[in-house]
């Protein structure tokens, strides 16, 4: 059973019915999945969601898919861990930290969008799934590609990380390094999308496909028992999951699980060097400005992001907004958050940690309401962003004596 009516432009209103496109023929505007409302409000509510099993699909009906759900059956419903000692550091009260990069086969939230890209996929009759990725969508389809027996093509720049390469090369796709940035990967793939009737699961797939986020924005919410965070901290990229955690947001009130509508501020966190997004909230400009990525957030090194405007919107409309941080502050905030909570976030997740710093330093962030920094990837994937800022073992020999020398404090 679907709840999907159709796809809409989000530009000019225009409608289509469900197919892999993802621009309006008309004004070329980028196409959203609209659903039906009514009818997910009268079979989707606490009890039915928190009955199911805990992954991303207790959601199901406000996700775009006809049938049951095929690939990604373990995504999602990561922890939401409440944080004691960040919040010290931090000088907070209530924070939260929802943590995508445990919990997922690939560790990091694409397993949510590559679940919902690749289930659709399959309702289409695609045998080939592709992406242009800075390193973590390219793993996701990767694997979830391998188990659902699909052909997949993964266009990656050639310089991202080892732990980003390995962690596609594994489940043996065709993966292409292109000598070149994330855009340039992402506009030759856009080529091939049109030579090639493949599933590229962020380019024709993409209406769908980013719905997946929304499921982020919704575990949030349950996890905080039902409450929407007064703050929440998004890394951005194309800016996707910041439209998709506040339309999900949106959702849960529409269809009547949520009383009132949210009123929680939306903040971006991007890379000094590629923060497209935050230069147009700092300086007031209208549209997005596309840059030449220098970062160390690989991650997040998209120059020309295809959702920078309508994420910009929900900054500024929520009354939200942004910071960027050099590559010094992302390795400090890697480092705050491993040895304050346990948690070992990838370079995306210092740029998050590091903003959300700054925020709350700078008084835009207060320090007495709740705040969520969403982690998103896992630091074993980044290591070398950080292998010359962490120290190094303690080498001794076999023997009592030499620990005692060289290791042991009083
Ligand atoms: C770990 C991680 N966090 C955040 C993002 C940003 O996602 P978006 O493109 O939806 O802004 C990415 C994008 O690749 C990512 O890999
Ligand atoms: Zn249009």
């Amino acid at each position: 059973m679907s709840y999907v009516k159709g796809l809409r432009c989000r530009e000019c209103n225009r409608e289509y019915s469900q197919a892999p496109i993802y621009v309006c023929e008309f004004c070329f505007g980028p196409l959203e999945v609209v659903y039906d409302y009514p009818a997910i409000s009268r079979v989707l509510n606490i009890t039915a969601i928190t009955s199911r099993t805990n992954s991303l699909w207790r959601y199901r009906e406000l996700l775009p898919i006809d049938g049951d759900p095929t690939v990604g059956l373990y995504s999602g419903y990561t922890p939401l861990i409440r944080s004691q000692r960040l919040a010290e550091a931090l000088g907070v009260d209530e924070l939260y930290i929802k943590d995508d990069s445990v919990c997922h086969p690939t560790f990091s939230f694409k397993d949510r969008v590559v679940a919902v890209a690749l289930t659709k996929a399959k309702e289409f009759g695609f045998d080939t799934v592709a992406c242009a990725s800075t390193g973590n969508l390219g793993n996701a389809v990767s694997a979830h590609a391998a188990r659902a027996n699909l052909r997949g093509y993964i266009f990656i720049p050639a310089d991202l990380e080892l732990g980003k390469v390995v962690g596609s090369l594994v489940y043996a796709p065709n993966l292409i390094a292109v000598e070149g940035n994330y855009d340039e990967v992402n506009r030759l793939c856009s080529e091939i999308a049109s030579q090639y009737k493949w599933a590229f699961v962020n380019i024709n797939l993409r209406p769908f496909y980013a719905e997946g986020s929304k499921s982020y924005g919704f575990e949030v919410v349950e996890q905080m028992g039902w409450r929407y965070p007064k703050h929440i901290v998004v890394p951005a990229a194309s800016g996707s999951l910041i439209t998709k955690i506040w339309k999900g947001f949106e959702e849960l009130h529409k269809i009547g699980i949520m009383s009132a509508a949210p009123q929680t501020k939306v903040y971006g966190a991007q890379g000094k060097g590629c923060a497209p997004i935050i230069t147009s909230l700092k300086n007031g400009w209208d549209g997005i400005r596309p840059v030449k990525p220098v970062t160390l957030a690989k991650s997040l090194a998209i120059g020309n992001p295809a959702d920078g405007y309508y994420a910009l919107q929900i900054l500024r409309n929520t009354g939200g907004g942004g910071e960027e941080v050099t590559n010094e502050e992302i390795i400090e905030g890697i480092k705050l958050l491993a040895r304050t909570e346990g948690v070992f976030t990838e370079t995306a997740g210092g740029v998050t940690v590091a903003a959300a710093k700054k925020l709350i330093e700078q008084g835009v962030i207060p320090k007495n309401e709740s705040i969520v920094i969403c982690i998103t990837g896992n630091g074993l994937k980044t290591q070398e962003a950080i292998t010359g800022a962490i120290g190094q073992p303690i080498e001794i020999e076999p023997t009592l004596a030499s620990f005692e020398k060289k290791a042991f404090k009083k």
